[in-house]
């Protein structure tokens, strides 16, 4: 397993390219199943997840190039379909669960397994099944699998009240609703950027879509879809972590295809703790207003509200701010496994429950630190860069999963970063 070894204090100036969202290719992907012709996807980031989700969909029958060093993916779904997601596959990856929609759109039946719970929480699916269910799905759970049949072979529309704007389950009955029988409407319906770019996707397909960022959306079925290109929307988690940087480190940094339409809860937060936000021809532009940040309170919502999945990185940045900050968790149940990380590194955060308080301290001091989930790793690296000494963060295997090049990206605007080897 290799590590990252950030030696802290250098001040970082440059640009930083941002790349599609990991968090749009997931549910993009799996559209390939609602069509007999091509669907090839571009600006596509080569992460691990992606290629979980490539050997996912191949195991189903699909066929999947990946051309220009991972950021093209061809894929066709012509000819015999296996609607059987294994378990080996699926527990690698929660998203797995996003063949279940259109497996059943397209086949009328699919034996999907449980992902299982992750690091960060339990991870239920009931969101998705009831919606499936008030569209004609027979679900039954059997050894781990769920095993789905629609009555009469074809979904039919339903409309559906979510109890929370999942954003899977949004994406599993906008895939399943676009062959169905009939229109869905889906309401308290997730409105993230990356569930207007599947909408935008579906459209080009063929499918009849309204309402997609907005928590009502309505979904018209159609007989079968077409092919089609679509490029994959920049990835604003992506963005957000690297806006961090400069904020956290000192210096100017410019994140090329970064726009504030997609950041736009979290630059507020940025702006009341003293970061300076400016739009470029080329993207954004982020550096300190003067030397330290100020303490600012956080609660995590479904956007347009904070992003969960910059709250890890947001208490990095806190953790040196001029006085006390408070982070709400209100998405997952056991997100703060950082916490403990960053309290190596002379930190001082106060975890109950679901809130974090973090009273600021002048510098960290660099620690051997354990990266446990995705966004908690890149947490530390940030951390790492402006503390003290070095900071080595084990198990970067997570970062992987949602980073593409982040050493080189931080390289290239100054930071002391290296990748080691270990055994
Ligand atoms: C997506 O996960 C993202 N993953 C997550 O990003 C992100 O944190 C999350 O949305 C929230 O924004 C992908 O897009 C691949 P949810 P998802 O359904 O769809 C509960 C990352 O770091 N829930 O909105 O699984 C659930 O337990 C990852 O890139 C149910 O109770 O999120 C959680 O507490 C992490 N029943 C909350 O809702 C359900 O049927 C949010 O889940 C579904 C969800």
């Amino acid at each position: 397993m290799d590590s990252i070894l950030v030696r802290g204090g250098s001040e970082l100036n440059g640009q930083i390219p941002i790349a599609g969202a990991k968090n749009a290719c997931l549910p993009l992907m799996p559209a390939t199943l609602l069509s007999e012709e091509p669907l090839t996807l571009t600006n596509a980031p080569r992460l691990s997840d992606i290629r979980t989700m490539t050997e996912l969909l191949q195991s189903l029958g699909a066929e999947i190039t990946s051309l220009q060093d991972g950021h093209v993916l061809a894929m066709s779904c012509h000819g015999d379909i296996n609607t059987h997601a294994d378990y080996d596959i699926v527990r690698k990856m929660r998203a797995s669960n996003l063949v279940l929609g259109p497996l059943l759109a397209r086949e009328g039946h699919a034996e999907v397994s449980l992902p299982g719970g992750c690091a960060i929480g339990a991870r239920p699916m009931d969101i998705h099944t009831d919606g499936l269910t008030q569209m004609g799905a027979e679900i039954d759970l059997r050894d781990g699998y769920l095993h789905a049949k629609a009555q009469g072979g074809r979904l039919k529309g339903a409309v559906i009240d979510f109890p929370f704007a999942s954003v899977g389950a949004t994406e599993n009955i906008m895939l399943a609703a676009t062959l169905a029988k009939g229109t869905t409407v889906i309401n308290n319906a997730a409105r993230e950027p990356e569930i207007i770019d599947l909408a935008r996707c579906l459209r080009a397909m063929g499918a009849h879509i309204d309402g997609d960022g907005t928590s009502t959306i309505a979904i018209e079925g159609v007989d079968r879809l077409h092919g089609a290109t679509h490029p994959v929307v920049a990835d604003r988690i992506e963005l957000g972590t690297y806006m961090l940087a400069p904020a956290i480190c000192g210096g100017e940094v410019e994140l090329l295809g970064g726009k504030l339409e997609l950041v736009g809860a979290f630059c507020e937060k940025l702006d009341a703790a003293g970061i300076e936000v400016t739009e470029t021809a080329r993207g954004l532009k982020v550096k300190r207003r003067n030397g330290r940040v100020s303490a600012v309170d956080v609660t995590t919502e479904p956007f347009p509200g904070f992003p969960t999945d910059l709250q890890a990185q947001m208490m990095a940045l806190l953790c040196t701010a001029d006085g006390t900050s408070v982070l709400e968790e209100k998405i997952f149940e056991n997100r703060f496994m950082h916490a403990p990380e960053l309290i190596r590194m002379g930190a001082k955060i106060d975890v109950q429950g679901g809130q974090a308080t973090v009273t600021g301290v002048e510098k960290l001091k660099g620690a051997p630190v354990m990266a446990t989930d995705l966004r908690a790793s890149v947490s530390l690296i940030l951390a790492g860069l402006a503390a003290e000494g070095e900071t080595k963060v084990s198990r970067v295997y997570h970062l992987d999963r949602g980073y593409e090049h982040v050493v080189a990206k931080l390289r290239g605007v100054g930071a002391n970063i290296e990748r080691i080897k270990e055994s």
